[in-house]
């Protein structure tokens, strides 16, 4: 088999990889980008965990349950009646699959548009020669690459329970959680962090009896304790049941369902029944496949990629990006990795800044932060003044009937600098963003106080959260 020599080989075609593949072609380098993801028709699917099984499809869900719970809940509210309200689980499914293939598309046309050559298979590393790797790709059509410099974005799996395997019928990763045939009388979800929050959401809206056991005596702990606290009232309001410190023992699943014995916060032997259990504990870095023996590249004791700040590995020209190496598991990081890689390649100084990279929760309410939380700056002994403003105070949120929930400020006690923007309410995922550019222009609190907003909106409450700061709320 002849060998097609690259200047860039990217190993994954998710968030990281395919934005890395396009930046770097962007920048006139010869790139090629390996993906194994397949359709349910065997042929390619690139956009990773993100598009196929995360990002994408979750917030399909998420849009269509919201849609469900507003129809039966609060449309009489506006005046509005609705006779024989049903849920097609099949066509919501659909929908959501129809979302996905879309972004599948998309990615391969953007290939195309950036001359971006495109690999369906698995790519593994051959052995390091003359100043370049070889690449084997094995799929449909196996290839054999020569590469220059290699990225490696090969994501992340969900991490299972020790003795309790996904099946994916009855004992649900994000991928089974996803597609769930019809809607369960019981759902249990183990873990509560963004995927048990986001698809417990999700299945609870549509009809389910969701409890969510969480190992951590502390709900959302990385989360600043206002926020969460605002939070797990809403959600235990709405039905979920979260139950917290507790220690997940045997987990059994038969054709019936599934049973989890657990130790409660009070060491109390408990059991849940559920007819679906949704493990929802953390991702693990994915090397499946990959072989990076061949050529020596470093992996730490959870698996991840080895990398500098810069996201050098342990191998000349050879970088990796994403969920493989440190860092938050998230799109938008992996994608920010991939640019600033391309450009490194490039010659230019990309650069990543972590401490603006934005978190958002998209359960209702939404939760969105960038920066330090209140207990983060309290533990560092740094100085700060907090401000919040509530949505209740808020024309527009009045108006949308969405009141839960606030926008909190931390700024430096002295010069004024934000250091943190915390937000728990409606469209949180999207009000963030302003927060994030002050705090990339290093602005002060008083900055965005004196910044006209538009009214009514949503945004009227970030300017009198950022008034609050100095005790100068207008509408509150
Ligand atoms: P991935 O997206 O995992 O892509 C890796 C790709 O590499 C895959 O296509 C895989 O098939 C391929 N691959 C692996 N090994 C090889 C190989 N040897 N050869 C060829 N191909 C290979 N993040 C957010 O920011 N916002 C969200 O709303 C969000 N929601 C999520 C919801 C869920 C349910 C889940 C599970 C995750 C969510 N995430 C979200 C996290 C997000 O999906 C990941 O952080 C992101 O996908 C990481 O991108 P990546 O490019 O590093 O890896
Ligand atoms: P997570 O790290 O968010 O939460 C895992 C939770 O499980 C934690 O609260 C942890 O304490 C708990 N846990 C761990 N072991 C346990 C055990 N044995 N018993 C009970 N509880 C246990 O991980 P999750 O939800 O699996 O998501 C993985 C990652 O995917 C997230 O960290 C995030 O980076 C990404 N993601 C991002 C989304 C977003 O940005 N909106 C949405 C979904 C996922």
């Amino acid at each position: 088999m002849s060998t097609t020599n690259f200047d860039v080989v990217v190993i994954g075609g998710g968030p990281g990889g395919y934005i890395a593949a396009i930046r770097a072609a962007q920048l006139g380098k010869n790139v090629a980008c390996i993906d194994e993801w397949k359709n349910e028709k065997g042929g390619p699917a690139p956009g990773g965990t993100c598009t196929n099984i995360g990002c994408i499809p979750s917030k399909a869900l998420l849009q269509s349950s919201e849609h469900f719970e507003h129809a039966g809940h609060h449309f009489a509210d506006h005046g509005i009646g609705l006779k024989d309200l049903s849920i097609d689980v099949a066509k919501m499914l659909k929908r959501k699959d129809q979302v996905v293939k879309q972004n599948n598309d998309g990615i391969l046309y953007l290939f195309k548009k950036n001359k971006v050559t495109f690999f369906h298979g698995r790519g593994s590393f051959v052995k390091a020669a003359g100043g370049a790797y070889e690449i084997a790709v094995a799929g449909d059509k196996p290839a054999t690459l020569s590469a220059t410099h290699v990225i490696v974005a090969t994501g992340s799996n969900p991490r299972a329970l020790p003795g309790a395997p996904f099946d994916e019928a009855a004992i649900l990763s994000n991928d089974g959680a996803l597609r769930i045939p019809a809607v369960p009388k019981t759902l249990g979800v183990i873990g509560s962090g963004v995927i048990g929050l986001e698809m417990g959401s999700v299945w609870r809206r549509l009809g389910a009896q969701v409890t969510v056991l969480e190992a951590l005596p502390t709900f959302l702990g990385a989360v600043d304790e206002q926020v969460a606290k605002e939070a797990h009232k809403a959600f235990t309001k709405q039905g979920l049941k979260i139950e917290l410190g507790v220690k997940i023992g045997e987990v059994k699943a038969d054709k019936k369902g599934v049973s989890v014995a657990y130790t409660d916060a009070k060491g109390g032997a408990q059991t849940l029944a559920v007819d679906k259990l949704i493990v929802s504990i953390g991702r693990v870095p994915n090397t499946i496949g990959l072989n990076p023996e061949a050529v020596g590249l470093k992996l730490d004791e959870r698996g991840a990629i080895v990398v500098d700040d810069e996201c050098r590995t342990n191998l000349p020209n050879v970088w990796a990006i994403g969920d493989v190496v440190r860092g938050p598991m998230l799109a938008h990081k992996a994608e920010e990795e991939g640019v600033a890689v391309a450009e490194r390649i490039a010659g230019q100084h990309g650069h990543v800044d972590f401490n603006t990279v934005p978190w958002v929760i998209y359960t209702s309410p939404e939760i969105a932060w960038v920066g330090q939380t209140e207990q983060q700056l309290k533990a560092a002994g740094r100085a700060y003044k907090a401000g919040s403003f509530p949505f209740m105070a808020n024309g527009r949120a009045r108006a949308l009937g969405d009141t839960t929930g606030f926008v909190k400020f931390l700024a430096d006690a002295k010069t004024d600098e934000i250091l943190g923007v915390h937000i728990v309410g409606p469209f949180a995922s999207e009000l963030i963003a302003e927060a994030v550019v002050a705090m990339e222009f290093k602005a002060s609190a008083e900055d965005i106080a004196r910044i006209c907003h538009a009214h009514p909106s949503l945004s009227e409450a970030t300017k009198e959260a950022a008034l609050a700061v100095d005790k100068r709320t207008l509408n509150f």
